[in-house]
């Protein structure tokens, strides 16, 4: 299953089956209660997630978007490396699995995947939801606390979505060595917030230092031209709300857009976007301004008129977070 929008559909599917027979209160106080835990302190010493009713909440809430912001992250590397698909897949703090979804949605095929995580619930609905799915039906669904013990067999892909902000400094930076050991590429995705930046940028670095080259969202692997403090580099995707999002919520939307931070990093050879749109374009009468990040590396403001023909009309259709100028 490599088409996104079905692999979303299967997914979404699939979570409303979990909340069959739940009545709807009873899921929204569950997930009332994980947003305050997760507000709370993180790190903590043991798994948020502690029983089926916790998992089946954070999935049916959380995976879709978490699913949305990974394959756009694994999109954007898959256009830096259109030769490579990976072979293998490790999902480190994977829960439920989203990314293994994101994975099999941008590369099609079966390959040996491991989801590796210390919440022994979200292991077990992780398998379930996957029984919907036919690439992921031989998934391997380990517990493995992430820390100094972890251990990673070499594999070609790592991810590691929505995990770094549950992590101390100390197992985060052990977890990044960790993994740009055992990987020939590595992707991690934390949410859009400043914070969520800040780790994005300290594991870049630390991928950077390990000989990795960054694929994607930037176009080189020099420093980061966002001064700290100042801004910070995110990007949006769009998530279809269900039922349980607008009960939660509120509002009658049917979507949301889930911001997310993210770096793509391989130890082989990677095409990086020439610049990238970092900012909603802003569609003006006869222009639009765009706000890239450029292989300088500088962030500069271009404008593209009526008067740039072809280059117009392919300003007018860029979205935030695609490359620029468009592959041809
Ligand atoms: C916010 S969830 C993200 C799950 C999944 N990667 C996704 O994108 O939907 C964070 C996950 O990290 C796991 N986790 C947090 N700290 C961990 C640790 N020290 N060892 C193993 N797993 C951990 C949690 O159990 C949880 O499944």
């Amino acid at each position: 299953m490599n088409d996104p929008v079905a692999s979303a559909e299967t997914l979404r599917a699939a979570l409303d089956g979990l909340l069959d027979g739940l009545p709807p209160r009873q899921a929204a106080t569950a997930v009332e209660r994980l947003i305050a835990n997760y507000r709370g302190a993180t790190p903590t010493d043991a798994p948020i997630l502690r029983d089926r009713a916790d998992v089946a909440a954070y999935a049916a809430y959380r995976m879709p978007a978490t699913f949305e912001a990974v394959h756009a992250a694994l999109e954007a590397f898959a256009e830096a490396a259109p030769e490579w698909a990976p072979g293998s897949h490790v999902d480190v703090g994977g829960g439920t699995g989203a990314a293994t979804w994101a994975v099999s949605a941008t590369w099609p095929g079966r390959r040996p995947v491991t989801v590796l995580d210390w919440a022994e619930p979200a292991l077990a609905l992780g398998r379930e939801i996957a029984a919907a799915n036919p690439a992921l039906r031989d998934v391997r669904w380990q517990r493995s606390r992430i820390g100094a013990a972890l251990s990673i067999e070499s594999t070609d892909l790592v991810t590691i979505s929505y995990v770094l902000n549950e992590l101390a400094e100390a197992d985060r930076a052990t977890l990044v060595d960790t993994v740009a050991s055992a990987a020939q590429a590595v992707v991690i995705v934390e949410p859009g917030t400043p914070d969520g930046y800040a780790r994005i940028i300290e594991a870049r670095q630390r991928l950077v230092e390990a000989g990795f080259r960054i694929a994607a969202p930037c176009p080189h692997s020099a420093a980061c031209p966002i001064v700290p403090g100042t801004d910070w580099c995110h990007f949006s995707a769009r998530v279809s709300r269900s039922s349980l999002h607008r009960q939660v919520k509120g509002g009658s939307l049917a979507y949301e857009d889930e911001k997310f931070a993210y770096v793509a990093a391989a130890r082989f050879p990677v095409v990086p976007a020439p610049a990238r749109v970092v900012r909603k374009p802003q569609i003006r009468k006869g222009q639009v301004l765009l706000d890239l990040c450029e292989a300088e590396p500088a962030l500069a403001r271009t404008t593209v008129t009526k008067r740039h023909g072809d280059l117009y009309k392919a300003a007018r259709d860029a979205d935030w977070g695609d490359a620029w100028p468009p592959a041809e």
